[in-house]
């Protein structure tokens, strides 16, 4: 490994913003002008470039748009990078987000080490977006931009900065405390993101089973909230894991299963206990139903479940809500081998249910329904599990969002609400007794694949058998955890789902 990941720091500070030394100073400007009085005056000791930008068509305010200027020594930065925010009363934290990302994608650009940002205040009682609120969308949208992955590159550091400074700034001292509490929690949950994003970067020689075990329990002894065990080959035997066994068993790199625990200062036996499952496959070649060739590299991006599950966890130790949290990450290569698993073959899980192997490649399923089944077996009474699952997803729902199912409406309507806050959105698909028919097998308790139809469907009713008994939810990203990223971000991971199943878990430690 060449070099380290961008080191990124945010503050907030309450100051005049055109005193603020910086290599570039972001300031927010809505379709109507400026976002607040303070960003106006910016411009105006600038000579009023907005208005030139305008006419000349050049930047209108709109959302994921921004325009440069240099400031000549007319304030103490020496770049102004004005970013759209669209229509004013259409701000929520989504926009928020954006915009610091934004900025801090194109301050590591320009190798700035040092960003203020002056994008939000909110004013009067209706205002759309609470200042702590502002606060961690705009923290986490700085981690989000500043990210990239560069890791294995040689010449990666003289191209960028190698630590970015970022300050949110407010003109107002009573604004600066709440912006301020908000930005520390999404610093927390920034990093994390960031750390998932590198994790699931990683290629498959790097991230093994046995390396991403390693990493996690390198995580659990950095933070005192979180513990770390990992079943090996021997006890995932003991134990009876079988579709863990079957899916690790063609690989050199045999399987693990991850299992962090949070416990909060306080915890007593009536702290419900939540399981967070994430499917954690370091390679998907689809075993001895192998997957064509184009596009196979994608398939190291089959750990996304398990390692959003590993950033979240990372958060919420951070973070130190009053729920007891464990997350499950079962990790296995899927390769063919004259040791893999075949098609015709039947496999008894965990659970004791047995299960026909129509197709290998359908592998996700038979790791997660051991996870889940042991989730229960620890006390878990909640269990949300996500996974990049299935392409028949990203068919149904595209790209840019993923399947949300489950067997309980109240917990599909938490995860929905956190998803509203965190912008990663989900859409909820179903997965009844017409779907679980389809998993029924003439042979054995189940089969690992359904019909033609409704493939994310089929394959969230085989897991609703394993969850029977608990309130359980599963979230497909096969689509945003490969194919996540546009021109404006880093290609590679977008760390899909830390900051939704922190936020989830946040909601259910108030
Ligand atoms: N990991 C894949 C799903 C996937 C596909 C993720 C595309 C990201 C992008 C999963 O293990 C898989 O191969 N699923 C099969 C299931 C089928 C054999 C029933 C699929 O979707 O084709
Ligand atoms: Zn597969
Ligand atoms: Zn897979």
């Amino acid at each position: 490994m060449k070099n380290r990941i961008i080191d990124v720091s945010v503050n907030t500070r309450r100051a005049d913003a055109a005193a603020v030394k910086a290599d570039l100073l972001a300031v927010g400007v809505f379709e109507d002008g400026p976002c607040c009085a303070a960003a106006a005056s910016v411009n105006k000791t600038l000579g009023g470039p907005l208005k030139r930008l305008k006419q000349l068509g050049d930047f209108e305010g709109k959302a994921q748009t921004s325009a440069m200027v240099y400031t000549d020594g007319k304030i103490a930065a020496s770049r102004v990078l004005f970013v759209g925010l669209g229509p004013r009363d259409k701000t929520d934290v989504q926009t928020l987000f954006k915009a610091a990302a934004l900025a801090a994608h194109q301050a590591v650009d320009r190798k700035a080490k040092t960003l203020g940002l002056l994008l939000y205040c909110a004013q009067g009682k209706a205002a759309p977006v609470s200042l702590e609120q502002a606060g961690q969308a705009i923290a986490e949208g700085i981690g989000f931009g500043a990210y990239r992955y560069d890791e294995y590159i040689e010449q990666a550091a003289k191209k960028r900065a190698s630590k970015l400074t970022a300050t949110i700034l407010t003109a107002e001292a009573k604004t600066a405390v709440a912006l301020k509490k908000g930005a520390a929690i999404g610093a927390i949950t920034a990093a994390a993101q960031s750390y998932a994003r590198t994790m699931a970067n990683r290629p498959a020689n790097v991230i093994t089973p046995a390396t991403l075990a390693a990493e996690a329990k390198k995580l659990a002894a950095s933070i005192p909230s979180l513990r770390c065990s990992v079943l090996e080959q021997k006890q995932l035997s003991a134990k009876k894991m079988g579709g863990i066994l079957a899916v690790g068993q063609g690989s050199a790199n045999p399987p693990r299963l991850i299992v962090l625990e949070y416990k909060p200062a306080g915890a007593s036996a009536k702290t419900p206990v939540i399981g967070l499952v994430g499917k954690a496959i370091t390679f998907d070649s689809g075993g001895i139903s192998l997957k064509p060739g184009q596009g196979m590299e994608d398939m190291k991006f089959d750990k996304s479940g398990g390692i959003a599950v590993l950033g979240a966890m990372r958060a919420i130790a951070h973070l130190e809500p009053h729920v007891n949290v464990i997350g499950l990450i079962p990790a296995a290569e899927n390769m063919p081998s004259g040791a893999s698993y075949r098609p015709g073959d039947i496999v008894t899980t965990y659970s004791g249910k047995t299960v026909e192997i129509q197709n290998t490649d359908a592998e996700g399923r038979m790791i997660l329904c051991d996870a889940i089944a042991y989730a229960k077996t620890l006390g878990c009474r909640t269990i949300v599990d996500m996974a990049t699952l299935t392409g028949a997803c990203v068919v149904a729902v595209g790209a840019k969002r993923a399947g949300l199912m489950g067997n309980d409406e109240s917990l599909i309507e938490q995860l929905k609400a956190a998803s509203v806050k965190t912008g990663e959105r989900l859409w909820h698909l179903p997965c009844d007794d017409e779907f679980v028919e389809a998993m029924k097998s003439k042979i054995a308790d189940l089969k690992n694949v359904g019909g033609k139809w409704g493939g994310a469907c089929t394959a969230a009713a085989f897991l609703s058998q394993f969850a029977q008994g608990a309130k359980w939810a599963h979230i497909d990203m096969a689509g945003v955890g490969v194919w996540g990223a546009d021109e404006k971000q880093a290609p590679g991971s977008i760390g899909f789902g830390v900051r939704l199943l922190t936020e989830f878990i946040r909601a259910q430690g108030k």
